[in-house]
């Protein structure tokens, strides 16, 4: 399988939960970049992208979780972060449909700037808050 997205351990939050989430997302990028280049197995692409558009909502939503438990003072911003990168999955899902070459390469692009950006900068944001409540 090509690897595109390398995990870093400077990905690393410090929260099990979350990182296990955030490396199994890797995983999911690398899968869905391996089904881009590979044309044999483009057809699975849609099925890669619906899992991808799943698992993302599923992690937001343990974030959001302690986001409320933790009173997280950048909640609101980072909220709005997730519901943007979620309105952008569903709308390269439904442009999937209609044309399947073109997405490919602005698929890439995007994902990894939601990789890099949004992990890398948003998430870090938390971290401080959820460890002064314990999170481990
Ligand atoms: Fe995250
Ligand atoms: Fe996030």
């Amino acid at each position: 399988m090509a690897t595109y997205f390398i995990w870093k351990d400077d990905y690393k939050l410090g929260f099990k939960e979350i990182d296990e989430q955030h490396e199994y997302f890797v995983s999911l990028l690398n899968k869905l970049y391996g089904a881009i280049m590979d044309f044999q197995s483009q057809k699975n692409l849609g099925i890669i992208l619906d899992e991808l558009a799943v698992y993302a909502v599923n992690h937001f939503e343990t974030e959001e979780k302690y986001f409320k438990d933790f009173k997280f003072a950048g909640a609101e911003e980072h909220i709005h972060e997730h519901l943007m990168l979620k309105e952008k999955v569903l709308d390269f899902k439904e442009k999937f449909t209609q044309d399947k070459t073109k997405i490919s390469f602005e698929l890439i692009d995007f994902l990894e700037s939601w990789l890099v950006d949004h992990l890398d900068n948003m998430d870090k944001k938390y971290i401080e808050c959820f460890r002064e409540n314990g999170l481990k």
